[in-house]
């Protein structure tokens, strides 16, 4: 088994949960606000670690109250933070969050993200070998994105590539990629809403994940894993959950149909609390 890398966004989550949204110039009454650790890439760091052992970040946090909470937390939940810079002078990244009608609405300030630049991350992924998976998303600069995803290719590393949040992606980068894991949304703006076509021409790579129904990919018989349905509390987090799990399981060698159930069963739980980390599960709750 080799290491998890993740390479990504870590930040704190300004959340307000609420029963009606403004219109434009309008001010409304919210019901409850809360703070926690998350980011697209901590989260899918945790959610990795809290499957499994050897999981490292590489990311930055700004010199600020909000960086030290991070690194705590990242550390808490069992991921080796020697990797993560503090940027001297810059904020640590805030999601703000608005949580309505069971599903979210986010807002991302990048801060320190955007110092995970190639520079910073190259010198660092030299550090691992071939075998080991390393899971991006896109709240980190796409220079960062496209500088891993060649070194990976050359190093025989293999990379599962989060699409989140969506923005156009060079065809080279999916072709070197070995996975790619858009939800829904993402997969229409990305395949110009012929995701059947895609799925087939992308086999063993593309996996749509779609929430509570599951997840579809192709393997020459097979189209879609079938989701756990559980009550919703919040579903932020839950596609870092499964990318999380999905690195884990595919880590321990399970054939990609049996680590995408894997990983909707582990996203499946991380929509029963509050918070992206809130409700991700340990390994004692899958098995
Ligand atoms: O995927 C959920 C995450 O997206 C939140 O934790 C927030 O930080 C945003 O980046």
């Amino acid at each position: 088994m080799g290491n998890i890398v993740v390479i990504g966004s870590a930040s704190i989550d300004l959340v307000v949960k609420t029963s009606v949204l403004p219109n434009t110039g309008e001010t409304v009454m919210g019901d409850t606000f809360f703070t926690n650790p998350g980011g697209k890439g901590a989260n899918q760091a945790i959610a990795a670690a809290r499957l499994s052992d050897k999981v490292y970040m590489i990311g930055a946090v700004g010199e600020d109250a909000h960086g030290q909470q991070i690194i705590d937390n990242l550390k808490q939940n069992n991921v080796d933070t020697y990797f993560m810079d503090t940027i001297k002078n810059e904020n640590s990244g805030t999601a703000h969050i608005t949580l309505y009608e069971n599903d979210n609405r986010i807002i991302v300030v990048p801060g320190a993200n955007n110092y995970v630049t190639p520079e910073n991350v190259l010198p660092k992924i030299k550090q691992f070998q071939a075998g080991d998976i390393i899971i991006m998303q896109q709240e980190i600069p796409e220079d960062t994105i496209t500088a891993v995803v060649n070194y990976a290719s050359n190093h025989g590393m293999k990379v599962i590539l989060n699409p989140a949040p969506y923005r156009p992606l060079n065809p080279e980068i999916i072709s070197k990629v070995d996975w790619l894991t858009p939800n829904e949304s993402e997969s229409q703006l990305l395949f110009n809403h012929k995701e059947t076509q895609a799925l087939a021409q992308l086999p063993n790579k593309l996996i749509i994940t779609q929430g509570a129904l599951g997840a579809s990919f192709y393997n020459d018989s097979q189209y879609h894993i079938d989701g756990y349905r559980r009550d919703v509390i919040d579903t932020t987090g839950a596609g870092d959950t499964f990318n999380g799990a999905l690195a884990v399981a595919l880590n321990e060698n399970k054939a990609l149909a049996d680590a995408i159930d894997f990983a909707n069963l582990a996203a499946s739980f991380s929509i029963t609390d509050y918070g992206a980390q809130g409700a991700m599960p340990y390994r004692k709750d899958l098995d």
